[in-house]
């Protein structure tokens, strides 16, 4: 066990915070099998329903940035496998491997309260360490009222958790997985608090549409000529995912399982700092295998050692309340670009970006730029778009 990455979620110890999210690395026993075996520190199965799931083939589309896949679309529907195969599936893997959390992951129908609670007991009596409730699946699922159709009602989803949490049998703490596709998750977390929920897990996929091919006129993914909105992932969603993380954290501030375009060690810590105590990680582990954690745990590592945290329980929440309401901002902050001409390459980015997206506040003076004090508001978008890292805000 490797001490140095130790971390718990509602009193489960993990022996890294790195856990797979329900996607297609945990569609099967023997996956979820071998990412064990490759270090994760837990995995959250594909999530359960009981009808039979048939997916579309050509179901992905991605965003290039260079060679880089930056965004990820996916139209799949939930897992495969059969309740009763996983679990088979669970048993016999917490049996091998009983250090590492297995999470449940169940859908059903936001009127049959046995639905959720048969997929509960499935997995708890499975030894399921957790479960998570899925109310934030984007497609196929919202237009029959249930995934994030159900993390978009308040009372629809805490109606649901409260037959979960208020039912004596069902031991094992209660995550439901939220949906940032709302206008205040805050709101809905604290109501789902209230209806006796245990942590959450933020976020799911989000609402997208990726556009066409313009040699084709295709749709992507393109489904036969058609498309539908599919669920986008991957590292463009990290901002939006740090948002909500944020807000449940400082309210109702029950433990976060982060999910969003978690790609490193050094996103993860993001997420850590805000109160996370362990994050998830889906479309970077479709891209690079489950040999991933490794690199993740490094960068982590290297993320502790510049500020000498030993274990991540010195920085989990130590930035939990960096991020406040607008009006609280300090009026008298002030700050000022300074040009470091020894880096300056004079591309004249930041020119142009003052004169057509700014305040004319930069001249062009002899191949370097000159910034004049008295026009620059210290908006910061020279700083910015400066590629060398020339202009510091000071
Ligand atoms: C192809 C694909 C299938 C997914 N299936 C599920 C699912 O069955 N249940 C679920 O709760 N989330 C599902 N997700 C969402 C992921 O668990 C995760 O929350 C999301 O992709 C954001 O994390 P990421 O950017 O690391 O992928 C799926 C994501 C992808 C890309």
């Amino acid at each position: 066990m490797n001490t140095a990455l130790c971390t718990t979620y509602l009193g489960v110890p993990i022996q890294n915070p790195f856990i797979l999210a329900s996607a297609p690395p945990t569609a099967t026993g023997d996956m979820v099998r071998r990412a064990f075996e490759a270090g994760w520190g837990g995995a959250v199965v594909k999530t359960l329903i009981h009808e039979p799931v048939h997916n579309l083939p050509n179901r992905f589309a991605v965003i290039r940035n260079g060679g880089r896949i930056t965004g990820f679309e996916n139209l799949e529907l939930l897992s495969e496998q059969s309740p009763d195969q996983w679990y088979q599936d669970i048993a016999t893997i917490k049996a091998d491997f009983p250090h590492c959390p297995i999470i449940g992951s169940i859908m059903g129908s936001a009127d049959s309260p046995e639905q959720w609670l048969s997929l509960a007991r499935g997995c708890q009596d499975a030894g399921a360490d957790l479960l998570e409730l899925n109310f934030s699946c984007p497609h196929g699922y919202p237009e029959r009222g249930r995934g994030a159709a159900i993390g978009q009602n308040p009372d629809i989803a805490a109606r649901i958790t409260g037959w979960l949490t208020n039912c004596k049998e069902i031991t094992i703490p209660i995550i439901p997985k939220l949906t940032a596709a709302v206008a205040d998750i805050r709101h809905i977390a604290e109501e789902l608090a209230q209806a006796g929920a245990h942590g959450f897990c933020a976020i799911n996929t989000i609402p997208s549409f990726f556009g066409f091919d313009l040699h084709t006129l295709r749709p992507k993914p393109d489904i036969g000529g058609m498309t539908s909105y599919g669920g986008y992932s991957g590292p463009g969603i990290k901002p939006i995912a740090l948002r909500a993380v944020s807000e449940i954290c400082q309210s109702p501030g029950l433990p976060v399982m982060a999910s969003g375009g978690i790609a490193s060690g050094f996103d993860a810590a993001e997420f850590m700092l805000l109160g996370a105590p362990v994050v998830q990680v889906g479309t970077e582990v479709m891209l690079r295998g489950f040999g991933l954690v490794d690199r993740m745990q490094q960068e982590l590592r290297e993320f502790m050692g510049w500020h000498g945290f030993n274990t991540p329980a010195d920085f989990i929440g130590r930035c939990r309340k960096s991020a406040i309401s607008f009006e609280k901002l300090s009026g008298d902050y002030d700050c000022r670009p300074r040009l470091l001409a020894e880096r300056c390459t004079g591309c004249g980015a930041c020119y142009t970006a003052c004169r057509d997206g700014g305040y004319q506040a930069i001249r062009w003076n002899h191949s370097l730029p000159e910034i004049d004090q008295a026009v620059c508001t210290a908006c910061s978008l020279c700083s910015q778009v400066c590629p060398s890292g020339a202009i510091s805000m000071e």
